[in-house]
Parts: structure tokens; C-alpha cells; sequence
């Protein structure tokens, strides 16, 4: 009933010539994907990387958007920005912003509400930290950044969540397939509480945090998760095609 979507987030790798030749590599690697197929690039790559696309079924995401619509804020990049270069989706309060640059659940809001204004699908992040896992907080964590950070969201079909613990990004370990099931499960129980439930059925959330070429089947054969978000392994053509293709 949901379509999966692997979402490629590149982080600050790649330049833009260096983005090209790995879409052109990918692209004839996914063209008989049954998911949606998406790359979130570095903001300075999405002028070439879109052009690469062209003709492909790969949709292009960006990894931020500024909250305003325009304005002041230098160094920011509007969702008109991103649109003009047809980005259609955009990663939100990915758990690396909120440790280093200062996200909170009020600007990943802010920014949520103001992608949906645009037209663009956010991908919310959302994850605890090994403390809060050990601490037995994991639950309260989430509902706190699903609760803040999509207040005043009219329809939560039109975004993805990534459920992504952040002790499973970049370090290898992934959680059991079970476990990202489990909490996953949990994701859209509260989402079924705090908007409706049918909506919330309807909701994709994805699984990220070390997903690979190896673990993507067992991961994806689960009832809830509805993709990956996909950072080490999105970086070679062969690994993310691979899991771009995890139903082949
Ligand atoms: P990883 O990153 O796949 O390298 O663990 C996932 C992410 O941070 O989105």
C-alpha cells in the first residue's frame, strides 16, 4: 500500500563533478525500481546533479532548507532556491544538524511547515541517542520530536519520516531489523495520535543508520519500514543500486 522510497543523503561529500559521475553511474543501475529513487546532494551540486537527472527516474533532494522564504540570512538557501532547480524533497533536522548546528524540534518545525508551503517533501529525522536507547527514553524522545516538530501539519501523508537512531549512523551498527520495526511501529502509533490514523497509515517512514547493500532485504521486508535513508552506502554506484533493487 505504500510505495518505498531510498533516499540517497550524501552529506558534504561529493563535488559537483564528482556528483555527476555518480548519478550517471547509478542511473542505468535503478531504472527498473519499484521504489521511488531519490538523491539528497550538497546544496552547491544540485545545479549540475539535476541537469545529470534529466530523463532518469532519479527525483533530487537537498539536506536543508532556510525557514524564511527570503531575506537576511546569509548563507541560507530558500525552498525557492531549490525549486527552481526542480528539487523535489529535502531532508529536515537530520540528527548531525541538531548536534552541530544547532537544531531544536522549533526550527526543524519551522522548516517542516515552510517545505510544505513550497511544495517540497520534507524528510524529517528523528532518532535517539545511545544514552536515551540505554536510559529507556527512546519513546519519549520521539514522541517529543514528532510532537514539536510537526506542529501545525495539515497533512502528514504529504511528508516521509526517517527513523534514524543516531548511535547506527556511520558507525556500522544497525539496529536489528526487529528492533527498527518495533520502533518504527511506535512512530506511526503516535503519529495515528497526534493527527489521525488513517493518515498515519499512509505515512513512509524510512529506516537509516548503516543500511547497506547486506542488510537492506532482511530491513525492508519489514511490515513498517517504507525505505532507507542512506549515507556510506549512497556514496558508490554498486551499493546504493543494490539497495535501491533490495525487492530483486
Ligand atoms: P549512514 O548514514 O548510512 O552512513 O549510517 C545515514 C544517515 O545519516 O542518513
Amino acid at each position: 500500500m505504500r510505495k518505498a522510497i531510498i533516499a540517497g543523503n550524501w552529506k558534504m561529500n561529493n563535488t559537483a563533478s564528482e556528483g555527476v559521475a555518480l548519478v550517471k553511474a547509478i542511473a542505468p543501475l535503478v531504472t527498473e525500481a519499484t521504489c521511488d529513487v531519490v538523491v539528497c546532494v550538497p546544496a552547491i551540486d544540485i545545479p549540475a546533479v539535476s541537469e545529470a537527472l534529466k530523463g532518469t527516474n532519479i527525483r533530487l533532494g537537498a539536506e536543508n532548507v532556510h525557514f524564511a522564504e527570503k531575506g537576511a540570512y546569509t548563507g541560507e538557501i530558500s525552498a525557492a532556491m531549490l525549486k527552481e532547480y526542480g528539487v523535489e524533497y529535502v531532508i529536515i533536522g537530520h540528527s548531525e544538524r541538531r548536534q552541530y548546528f544547532g537544531e531544536t524540534d522549533e526550527t526543524v518545525n519551522k522548516r517542516t511547515l515552510t517545505a510544505l508551503t513550497a511544495g517540497l517533501t520534507p524528510i524529517v529525522c528523528v532518532g535517539e541517542t545511545l544514552e536515551e536507547r540505554e536510559t529507556g527514553k527512546t519513546e519519549a524522545v520521539l514522541h517529543r520530536q514528532l510532537e514539536e516538530g510537526l506542529k501545525g501539519v495539515e497533512d502528514i501523508t504529504k511528508l516521509v519520516i526517517a527513523y534514524e537512531p543516531v548511535w547506527a549512523i556511520g558507525t556500522g551498527k544497525t539496529a536489528t531489523a526487529a528492533q527498527a520495526n518495533e520502533t518504527i511501529g511506535y512512530i506511526r502509533k503516535t503519529l495515528g495520535e497526534l493527527f489521525c490514523e488513517k493518515c498515519a497509515a499512509k505515512v513512509r517512514i524510512q529506516y537509516g543508520g548503516s543500511m547497506n547493500a547486506g542488510n537492506c532485504k532482511e530491513l525492508m521486508a519489514q511490515e513498517e519500514i517504507d525505505g532507507g535513508l542512506i549515507g556510506g552506502a549512497s556514496l558508490k554506484a554498486p551499493d546504493f543500486s543494490a539497495i535501491v533493487n533490495y525487492d530483486k
